[in-house]
């Protein structure tokens, strides 16, 4: 017999990312803090019928947060028995083919944040949930594009030369989150993927820069196309 309450899935809500509130039912708060950059909320839900476990709000090194305290999600998760994840966060577009509100589905990333500290695995991002997500992404009729993403601590945004050399390496979306996550929940045996809203583009000869407030507007905005995809592709997970 399917066990109902089992959590089928975890997930990161990154920085202005929304979940409306009539996709969700049932929701139960576990904890709240208001401290640092993000307001920080866990609670339980159903979005599809099947249980859910949200993150709104994750913790950053530009916040002052250790690696232990940024994924302290992750083992949470694991803990509360999830076994996949879906890890969402705003980042700048660096691929000349995306446009402001686009969703990318990572498909690897580059480390420049440098010093993480988990255990090498072979599986970072899982071929099955990759799929169920493209094919919710069609049936919802929701364009996505896919791609490298570059992870920095920030809380500055790149310069000039930073933007032409990711460009150059042929990084597609450049965020400030995520990756401690993937190294961790990779590390734990999970099943997990992340996908990026693109909040803004990132060109060289840009003159206004990114800035915290029109990247949470934008994601909000951009939250519509993730809630039209969730409810098909949570469906799909027990
Ligand atoms: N750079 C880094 N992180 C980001 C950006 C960006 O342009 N946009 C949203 N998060």
């Amino acid at each position: 017999m399917l066990n109902n309450n089992k959590i089928a899935l975890a997930l990161i809500l990154g920085s202005g990312i929304e979940l409306y509130s009539d996709m969700i039912s049932d929701k139960r708060i576990i904890s709240r803090e208001y401290k640092g950059v993000h307001l920080k909320s866990i609670f339980l839900c159903r979005i599809a019928g099947k249980e859910v476990l949200v993150f709104k709000g994750r913790k950053h090194f530009y916040e002052g947060y250790n690696e232990k305290e940024i994924t302290a999600n992750i083992v949470l998760a694991g803990e509360m028995g999830a076994e996949n994840i879906l890890l969402t966060n705003a980042a700048g577009g660096l691929n000349e083919n995306f446009s402001e509100g686009d969703l990318m589905m990572i498909t690897s990333h580059i480390n420049f944040i440098g010093k993480l500290n988990f255990k090498p695995v072979n599986k970072l991002y899982d071929k099955v949930l990759q799929d169920r997500f493209r094919n919710s992404c069609i049936e919802a009729g929701v364009k996505l594009q896919e791609g490298t993403y570059g992870c920095y601590s920030g809380p500055t945004y790149e310069t000039k030369a930073e933007v032409r050399f990711q460009k150059k390496f042929k990084l597609d979306a450049a965020g400030m989150s995520t990756v401690p996550e993937v190294l961790s929940g990779a590390a734990l045996n999970f099943n997990l993927i992340a996908v990026s809203v693109i909040t803004n583009i990132l060109k060289e000869n840009i003159s206004v820069p990114a800035n915290h407030e029109s990247v949470i507007n934008t994601a909000a905005k951009a939250s519509e196309s993730l809630n039209k995809i969730l409810p098909l592709f949570i469906s799909q997970l027990n």
